[in-house]
């Protein structure tokens, strides 16, 4: 017979980081400490083309969860990604990367995640966000 403190074969299960991070509420903390920064910020509020920072907060939201192995709605309601072809409209330059990193690293340093877990996740938005500029000047 199993012993009571040996896991069955088959039953462990790899979470993924969407999982071990804590879910659809990280990531909402996330991207909402963010968007509190856009709101402010000189050279990235104007280029946001509505009003309403709402509905670009749930696209970067969804995005998130699903990069990081959460469900897949963004996909379902935006279809595939194209980050860079959606950037192409807007004026990314290295001012306006210095301040979208600058307000993501606020950001995940309020998620208050271990070492490793913000360690990939600043990795990956470092060059994410390098990979969005656009414009040399
Ligand atoms: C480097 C500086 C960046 C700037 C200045 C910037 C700016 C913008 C702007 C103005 C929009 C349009 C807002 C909207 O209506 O949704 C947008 C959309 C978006 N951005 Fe960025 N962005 C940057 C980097 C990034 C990075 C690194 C990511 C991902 C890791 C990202 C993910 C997104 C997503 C998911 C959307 C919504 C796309 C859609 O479904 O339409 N952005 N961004």
């Amino acid at each position: 017979m199993e012993g009571v403190n040996e896991i069955r074969r088959g039953t462990l299960q790899e979470q993924t980081f969407y999982e071990q991070v804590g879910g659809e509420e990280t990531f909402r903390r996330l991207v909402h400490r963010f968007y509190q920064g856009v709101a402010e910020d000189p050279i990235l509020r104007p280029m946001y083309p509505e009003e309403d920072l709402g509905p670009a907060e749930e696209r970067m939201t969804l995005f998130m969860i699903q990069y990081w192995g959460g469900p897949t709605t963004y996909s379902e309601q935006r279809g595939h990604p194209r980050l860079r072809m959606r950037h192409a409209p807007f004026k990314v330059d290295r001012a306006a990367h210095d301040a979208w990193l600058k307000h993501m690293r606020v950001a995940v340093e309020e998620l208050g995640l271990s070492e490793e877990h913000e360690e990939q996740l600043w990795r990956y938005l470092t060059y994410a966000a390098a990979s969005m500029v656009n414009t040399a000047d």
